[in-house]
């Protein structure tokens, strides 16, 4: 007779078998692995720490996430630490962006940026958040309004997802600020939100390229013929890499990334170190012309500074062709500039940081008397108001960032952007990851975030005692030196005499 009391002990038995055969297994997985261990020899540690061994690699893959929330203090990590990625989540977010108790920055260390308040600060009242500048007003058929200081730097689709890029588009064009293409080609996703666009042009011409992977004036009349793409930025070099091309690994090369750029899915997707066809500083004023003379939009280009002399030379070779032949622009990157994947030792080494090339930059132009020509942009870890403002007060028309953005959409560091695996589905073209994306609700944020570092660069302003950002001068910052005292910007980089001309 089968009886409730029977089936339940056979089931209970035969739970009892599968669950020893299931330990057997994992035994004899387990003996097969230590065997492995002991016998192999590549690894030390799971020679002598036979099967334990392995947990070391999981916890160094999980110490990426949870050392910031446990065991790094606030001002400890790298590249941003949680002081400066706390302000932009909190500015994204619109919530609250005060501190109690104290300033938890160490003044004192060289290269400290103070700022010089006034002792009758500018009312609140008088604020005027960000004035219109014109990029090109007497050398592009079109020039370009731009109403923000703070934009988007060029990200390429590719290295960022499709929803990514929807929530930056929508978010900019709220708030007035223009986003960069990087050199990954134009989308209809860049075009979605209908912001202001700078088209990227790299050293593969993705988007702009023909049959033979060069410039195609058709194609750049096409993409000149949107609107909405405002500018043209030749990328010369970008700080993460100078002397080396985008590089997009083959795990992120989707059929629809491999349809805009023109190459094949699944594979590597690695540009040039330089364009071909410019190799002196005539091939690039030709360039910038040719694209100006084809689009009848404003060009310019980016770099990362390295020799200090090249841009006065070349910015000489412009005057003796003429002011009219200049960029529009110059985009200055910083060495410890981001990118989404680079070799560490062009990531670490090469290049100058912003806060030397900057100043350069700047006093090359006042040097040669092109100051008033070419606008200069900056960029570079500059993704807090303080940063921001620094760069004002040497003399930045505009700054840009991408991490910062980043961050505005939910980026918490994990340095995977090379993976396809960003946990945020920020650099994942992976479907299940970028479906924690949701880009209308992050547009808001992206705009939240440009408005905030609007306010409180404002906010900076005010304590100098001048009405707006772009008021601020070199004479509103110091520099702490290794002496521990302080020298202002203005005694540092005196400002040249504009050569008349
Ligand atoms: C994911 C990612 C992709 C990038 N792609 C490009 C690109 O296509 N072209 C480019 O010139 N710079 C690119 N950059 C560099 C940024 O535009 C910027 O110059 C640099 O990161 C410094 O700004 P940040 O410190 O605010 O990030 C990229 C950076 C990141 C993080």
């Amino acid at each position: 007779m089968f009886t409730t009391e029977s089936f339940g002990l056979e089931v209970l038995g035969w739970m009892a078998i599968t669950f020893i055969i299931a330990i057997g297994l994992l035994l004899i997985f387990l003996v097969g692995v230590y065997i492995a261990d002991v016998t192999q020899t590549k690894q030390a540690i799971r020679r002598n720490y036979p099967i334990i061994g392995h947990f070391r690699y999981y916890f160094e893959h999980l110490g990426t996430f949870f050392r910031q929330y446990f065991f790094t203090m606030d001002r400890e990590e790298m590249p941003f630490n949680r002081a400066q990625r706390s302000w932009v989540y909190r500015a994204a977010k619109n919530i609250q962006n005060t501190i109690a108790f104290g300033s938890t920055r160490d003044l004192r260390p060289a290269g400290s940026v103070l700022f010089v308040n006034t002792a009758f600060p500018t009312l609140g009242r008088d604020a005027v958040n960000s004035q219109p500048v014109v990029i090109g007003e007497n050398s592009a058929r079109t020039p370009f309004t731009a109403r923000s200081f703070f934009n988007i730097s060029g990200m390429s689709f590719g290295a960022i997802s499709k929803p990514a890029i929807q929530a930056l588009s929508y978010g900019a064009k709220k708030a007035d600020a223009w986003i960069n293409t990087g050199e990954g080609g134009l989308t209809p996703y860049h075009l979605e939100g209908n912001a202001d666009i700078v088209f990227q042009i790299g050293t593969a011409k993705y988007g702009v390229r023909d049959k033979n992977g060069k410039l195609s004036d058709e194609k750049l009349r096409e993409i000149a013929a949107h609107e909405n793409v405002r500018m043209f930025e030749i990328k010369m070099s970008q700080g993460a890499k100078p002397g080396k091309g985008g590089m997009l690994p083959a795990v992120k090369v989707s059929a629809e990334i491999a349809k805009i750029r023109g190459i094949t899915a699944g594979e590597d997707s690695i540009s040039p170190n330089r364009h071909p066809e410019i190799e002196n500083n005539d091939n690039l004023i030709e360039m910038i012309n040719h694209i100006r003379d084809v689009t009848g939009k404003p060009v310019g280009f980016k770099a990362v500074l390295g020799d200090t002399i090249w841009l006065r030379e070349f910015l000489q070779t412009v005057k003796q062709h003429g002011k009219e032949y200049a960029p529009d622009f110059i985009t200055i990157d910083s060495a410890d500039g981001g990118s989404g994947a680079a070799p560490m030792s062009l990531m670490d080494y090469v290049g100058l940081p912003i806060q030397e090339s900057l100043p350069l930059a700047i006093d090359a132009l006042f040097e040669t008397g092109l100051r008033d020509r070419v606008k200069i942009i900056a960029s570079g870890k500059l993704i807090n108001p303080s940063e921001v403002a620094w760069a004002m007060c040497v003399g930045a028309d505009f700054i840009t960032s991408a991490r910062g953005f980043m961050m505005s959409l939910g980026c918490i560091q994990a340095l995977q952007c090379h993976q396809n695996t960003c946990p945020t589905g920020i650099t994942t073209h992976d479907r299940k990851l970028q479906h924690g994306l949701v880009a209308e609700q992050k547009s808001s944020r992206v705009c939240n975030y440009i408005q905030n570092i609007r306010y409180e660069v404002g906010v900076i302003a005010h304590s100098c005692g001048v009405a707006t950002a772009r008021e601020l001068g070199r004479s509103h910052a110091r520099i702490v030196q290794p002496s521990g005292k302080s020298v202002s910007l203005k005694d540092l980089y005196p400002q040249p005499q504009e050569e008349m001309p």
